[in-house]
């Protein structure tokens, strides 16, 4: 049976692991379609009910994969998620963020068509914009609300501030925001802010992007569109530091039983109840490492132990190239 999680006061109840959908659209090099509807059928099979997308994974190409492999489910059995505003030209040039109200309306009826459905579960700006007041954004996404378009609304990399500013307009369901062994910037306010307003947390990059899944090594090259191919953290140089972290993290995960990304996975989870991490998974073996993670029990003992193997701020290098890292709410 899989266990649940409520995102928020007045948000949705999720599989308490969701499954982020990115890395089915290039991310992370080369994929396979069969293997990737197989996947997400396998999660849905599981019991994984939150599945995270965004308009510009592949432009376009991720939610219209979702689509086919949501095609003939039972609409009430599963949430997506959709962020939108990222903008990108021909070749995945980046080009800043939109989140304009005229915007929204408009990215929304796309998602809507492309992913064939008449609702979003949660919608989200994927950064805030930079040149538009948060309110307007998330009183645009309202009124979509209101309209029986959306059904929650979500956040994505927004600092505390922000967080408090947009849940004054309409309640937040959850912040999706980067959080793992290696990223825990938002333990110093972010986390207390959701805590305090009712808030849930989609996690993301809980593996480190596969860097600290126990499967990554100093050896492996990124193809050229693979993000890990210019991600400081898996940068010659950096690559080495953190994969000796991963080492320590696996003499814990053997003493416990499980593999190194079960309890990264675990980790993440153990922080908070609000908590859901979502996972990367683009093939049904790293699906199915992936799912028992939630069966793994973390004591005040482990907990303490996977804190001296990677203790906070270990990583070396930034969790983004440096180009990105100023759109981002919070630092490493
Ligand atoms: N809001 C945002 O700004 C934002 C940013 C990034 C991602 N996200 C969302 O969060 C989701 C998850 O993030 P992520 O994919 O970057 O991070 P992740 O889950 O930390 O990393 C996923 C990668 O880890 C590797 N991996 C190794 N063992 C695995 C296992 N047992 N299960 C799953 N993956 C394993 C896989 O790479 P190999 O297959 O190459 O081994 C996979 O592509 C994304 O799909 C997306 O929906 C949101």
């Amino acid at each position: 049976m899989m266990q649940t999680r409520t995102l928020g006061k007045t948000g949705p109840a999720v599989s308490a692991l969701g499954l982020g959908a990115m890395g089915m659209s290039g991310a992370y090099g080369e994929t396979d379609r069969a293997e990737s509807i197989a996947t997400v059928h396998a999660a849905l099979d599981a019991g994984v009910t939150l599945i995270d997308t965004g308009d510009f994974y592949g432009m376009g190409h991720n939610e219209m994969l979702l689509a086919e492999a949501l095609h003939g489910r039972d609409r009430d059995s599963y949430q997506v998620s959709v962020k939108f505003g990222m903008l990108r030209g021909p070749g995945s040039l980046s080009g800043g963020m939109d989140g304009r109200p005229e915007a929204v309306r408009n990215f929304l009826a796309y998602s809507l068509t492309r992913l064939g459905l008449d609702h979003v579960d949660i919608y989200r700006p994927a950064r805030l914009d930079p040149a538009v007041p948060i309110e307007e954004t998330v009183g645009a996404i309202k009124e979509m609300v209101d309209a029986g378009y959306v059904r929650h609304i979500g956040l994505s990399e927004v600092d505390a501030a922000t967080i408090r500013r947009a849940h004054a307009v309409h309640p937040i369901a959850d912040l999706q925001i980067e959080y793992s062994l290696l990223s825990r910037a938002v333990e110093a306010e972010v986390l207390p802010t959701l805590r305090e307003l009712g808030i849930g947390m989609t996690a993301y990059g809980v593996l480190g992007r596969g860097l600290i899944s126990g499967h990554w090594s100093a050896d492996r090259q990124a193809a050229p569109g693979d993000f890990r191919a210019f991600s400081p953290r898996f940068a010659d140089g950096n690559v080495e530091h953190n994969l000796a972290l991963v080492e320590a993290l696996r003499r814990v995960a053997e003493a416990k039983g499980c593999t190194v990304a079960q309890l990264a996975i675990a980790w993440v989870a153990a922080q908070e109840p609000f908590i859901v991490p979502l996972v990367g998974a683009r093939t049904r073996n790293r699906l199915a490492e992936a799912l028992p993670a939630l069966d793994v029990t973390l004591t005040a003992d482990d907990l303490a132990e996977i804190g001296e193997a990677v203790p906070a701020g270990a990583a070396r290098g930034d969790r983004y190239p440096a180009a990105f890292m100023s759109s981002l709410g919070v630092g490493n």
